[in-house]
């Protein structure tokens, strides 16, 4: 069957997601296992998305709105935007895939950071675009190679703001002197999955922009704060016309029903999100402690994870801690090797990375 497949699909070198919890206890016979490889949210959903959740299982007979109604117009009303300014996606993953499909041709170009968030990368992959990788500078984009790799083919430039995995975010003055200058049929794809943790008054994060650049498409996530990567919903805000464009490749019953009323409660739950985000903050600190103790070298983010340099191979380490029933993630795969990424988890789980690390180091 293999050569029956498009060539640009078999480019693809496939996404290796952090092993589920529910395997690891299967395959090495452990009881406790804590997951700190996806960068979710370890605290549970507030007690008002469960809630809404009990009260929309009851329709699931029943498509769920194609349209998002309620969600799109809570979050338009929120950020005073048009509700025909956002789309919505199985994840903020599916629309960077959207954005693939819809824009890109074989041989058109993209230009991104390496390393950076994977899904970039292979969605263009799929659509045969050819890719300019721009190496990070200090964990940083190098923004000023990044312009330089613009062409008259340049379709799409993808911005992880703050990325992934480097946990970095872009300056304001920074992003105004990239946009300086680039043409508007060029896609700004700013995906902002983390936001919500960045504190920086600096930050280049303000859905302002897209006052300002017409062809700026930022993305957000109810995967991340709002703890909800398990039902895949996220969002795109940019022009009518560019929303427009992504509809036509969305599947018409792209969220789910009890995705939509989840993330929904989860808005209007602004209290309990806060006392999250404030919990991960102190974790963050306790965990950059048991770092320094251990005299490991670490990447300070504004995210809930961060990068950890490893001293000896990363997938002996990875394994070890493995071992031990902590999943972390080896960035052997994503060219940076000697380094791990970690997820900031619940008190107890960052005790038991900083134990198992202790021992096995
Ligand atoms: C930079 C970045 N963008 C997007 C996503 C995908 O999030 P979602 O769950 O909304 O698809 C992730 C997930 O890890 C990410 O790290």
């Amino acid at each position: 069957m293999k050569n029956q497949a498009k060539q640009s699909v078999l480019n693809v070198k496939p996404y290796i997601p952090g092993k589920p919890i529910e395997e690891v206890k299967r395959e090495l016979g452990l009881k406790d296992v804590i997951k700190l490889a996806s960068n979710e949210n370890p605290f549970p959903p507030s007690p008002k998305v469960m809630r809404a959740l009990e009260a929309a299982a009851s329709s699931i007979n029943r498509y769920p709105d194609g349209d998002c109604f309620y969600l799109r117009s809570e979050i338009a009303k929120r950020l005073g935007i048009n509700p025909k300014q956002i789309v919505f996606g199985n994840g903020s993953d599916e629309i960077i895939v959207f954005a693939a499909k819809a824009f890109l041709s074989p041989g058109d170009e993209v230009v991104l950071a390496k390393p950076t968030f994977l899904i970039y990368d292979i969605a263009s992959t799929i659509e045969g675009a050819r890719l300019f990788q721009i190496p990070l500078i200090n964990f940083r984009y190098d923004l000023g190679r990044m312009k330089k790799a613009i062409s008259p083919r340049t379709k799409i430039i993808f911005i992880g703001n703050p990325d992934n995995p480097s946990g970095q975010y872009i300056r304001q003055n920074e992003f105004e002197w990239f946009m300086d200058g680039i043409k508007d049929n060029v896609l700004i794809f700013m995906d902002q999955a983390y936001f919500e943790y960045v504190e920086a008054k600096d930050y280049a994060g303000s859905i302002d922009l897209l006052k300002r650049y017409k062809n700026l498409i930022i993305t957000r996530t109810f995967s991340k704060l709002y703890g909800l990567a398990g039902l895949r919903v996220g969002y795109g805000i940019a022009s009518e016309e560019i929303i427009d464009i992504l509809n036509r490749v969305r599947e018409p019953f792209n969220i789910n029903s009890l995705a939509q009323a989840a993330a929904l409660a989860a808005l209007k739950d602004e209290k309990y999100y806060l006392s999250v985000k404030s919990k991960i903050e102190k974790e963050r600190k306790l965990l950059y402690a048991g770092f320094k103790r251990l005299k490991l070298d670490f990447v300070e983010t504004c995210t809930n994870f961060s990068l950890i340099k490893i001293s000896g191979d990363s997938t002996d380490i990875v394994n070890k801690l493995l071992s031990r029933g902590v999943i972390v993630r080896d960035m052997k795969h994503w060219g940076m090797t000697g380094f791990i990424r970690s997820t900031i988890g619940n008190n107890q789980e960052n005790k038991k990375l900083i134990k198992a690390l202790e021992t096995i180091l």
